[in-house]
């Protein structure tokens, strides 16, 4: 039986060259769909390498459509940028019945109750990093916070807990993100070896490195006889299928990385920009630290679960991920015919939702560009309309550990440390590894703490 011929979108398109909608997207994706949108309404058509076009919508009906469509009408795109990061059998990557079943698999340890075994861990990580700064001293936002979300991935996901051995997974992640340099995330025919010395053999090597590493982790687990570990890799290996089968070494892998990987690199970029915004705005910082003040002298004290439930904190943070959605671009592939904001979409057709232009629709959002964390405290919107952690489906499994982990690391971290920005403009977006993020580095000068002395620990 032939393939029907895909639908044809009666849409405008970019006259831009391939390579230049590519490097448009990887450059400034956020400037990118606003200029699509701007010049061809919603929905409109982009072309990137290797994926073909894509029909994509910033419009809340646009969400709605896609975010309602399930595992078997639907699928992730067919090459996927992330691919060699975080390899064929990652849950981001699978498709249908293997997703549901997986996706059930690894959704426990992300339930809410387990958020207060990791609290502890993330407040005292954070508070640690800002004893070790000197009053005076330079530090950047970025390099800060993947310090923490690292740390607190690693010990969260494997349970290391000797300095020798998380440095060694610390190094063998750093190396392999660093080596999947934007090039190679944007052009796939340069995912190929040209010699010992290219860019594409640099990242193989590191990732044949830090696959072994967690290999040699799985095979030293399954050797041990030890029961009382509460890591997400223990939960992970004696999770069962209905049918009693278990997730293979390979799968569970590529799981490590796709946890390790997308669950630090998200973290780190979402808090960076929330350090910015906090840090630009006085009023903004002196009404988040008042309300952790007043948690710190209450009689329950600071603890990480009080921290997470403060109105302002979470408030900021919410708008922190409006502003800069860390993933600007939800796509999926078509497994059935459907339509999408009223175009036709066969087979193997691919559809998105682009987060930087949901996040600013004037229907929804007044004076889009600004940072105002009381938009989030009068009310509430629905998924349709603010989406930082995608939707339906297929949405993300740690976003109730990223919240969690970001309101700990900024309420621990504003009252602990006073910090100045270095500066006050903005910085352009731009594609890197997995999300998008600022281009320049966010450097951030420490002050002298105040005789009080809030950089003691927390009563637990
Ligand atoms: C601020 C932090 C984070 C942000 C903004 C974020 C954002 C996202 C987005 C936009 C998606 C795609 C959802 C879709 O296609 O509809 C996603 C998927 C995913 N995320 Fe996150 N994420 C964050 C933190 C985490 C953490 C902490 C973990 C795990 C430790 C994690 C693991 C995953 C996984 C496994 C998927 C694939 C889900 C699936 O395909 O079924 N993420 N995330």
């Amino acid at each position: 039986m032939s393939t029907p011929a895909p639908a044809r979108w009666a849409l405008p398109r970019a006259r831009r060259p391939l390579l230049a909608q590519a490097l448009g997207m990887a450059i400034d994706p956020e400037g990118f769909f606003a200029a699509c949108a701007a010049k061809r309404g919603d929905p409109f058509v982009v072309t990137l390498p290797s994926v073909g076009e894509v029909l994509v919508s910033g419009h809340p009906d646009g969400a709605r459509e896609l975010f309602s469509l399930d595992g078997d009408q639907v699928e992730p795109l067919e090459v996927n940028p992330v691919e060699p990061l975080l390899g064929s059998h990652s849950l981001l990557l699978l498709s249908g019945k293997r997703h549901r079943r997986e996706r059930r698999l690894m959704t426990p340890p992300f339930h809410g109750d387990r958020m207060r075994t990791y609290g502890a861990i993330i407040r005292d990580r954070t508070l640690e990093l800002a004893r070790s700064w000197r009053p005076g001293q330079r530090i950047v936002a970025q390099t800060a916070m993947r310090a923490v979300t690292l740390d607190v991935i690693l010990r969260a996901v494997l349970g290391v807990e000797g300095d020798a051995r998380s440095e060694r997974f610390r190094a063998g992640i750093a190396e392999m993100l660093d080596a999947y340099t934007p090039p190679l995330l944007i052009v796939p025919a340069l995912r190929r070896s040209l010699g010992p010395f290219g860019p594409w053999a640099r990242f193989a090597r590191a990732r044949e490195a830090i696959c072994a590493l967690f290999l040699a982790e799985i095979g030293e687990r399954r050797r041990e006889s030890r029961t009382d570990r509460v890591d997400i890799l223990s939960l992970l290996m004696a999770a069962r299928y209905d049918d009693g089968g278990g997730l293979s070494d390979a799968e569970l892998v590529d799981e490590l990385r796709t946890l390790v990987v997308g669950g630090h690199d998200t973290t780190t970029t979402a808090l960076s920009w929330a350090l910015f915004h906090v840090h630009r705005d006085p009023a903004v910082l002196e009404r988040l630290r008042a309300e952790v003040r007043a948690l710190r002298d209450s009689p329950g004290g600071l603890t990480p679960e009080a921290l997470a439930e403060l109105p302002f904190l979470g408030a900021v943070c919410n708008e922190s991920l409006r502003l800069h959605p860390v993933v600007p671009i939800v796509p999926r592939r078509a497994r059935r015919a459907l339509t999408f904001r009223g175009q036709p979409v066969s087979v193997g057709q691919n559809v998105a939702v682009a987060t930087t232009l949901l996040h600013t629709n004037p229907e929804v959002w007044g004076d889009a560009h600004r940072f105002d964390p009381d938009r989030f405290l009068g009310r509430k919107y629905s998924p349709f309309e603010y989406a930082p952690f995608g939707g339906g489906a297929r949405r993300c499994i740690g976003a109730a550990f990223g919240s969690f982990q970001m309101r700990v690391v900024l309420g621990s971290l504003v009252d602990a440390m006073p910090l100045t920005l270095v500066n006050r403009k903005s910085p352009a977006r731009v594609l890197m590894n997995i999300t998008m993020g600022p281009r320049e580095a966010i450097e951030l000068d420490v002050g002298r703490v105040a005789s009080r002395g809030s950089a003691r620990p927390a009563r637990a």
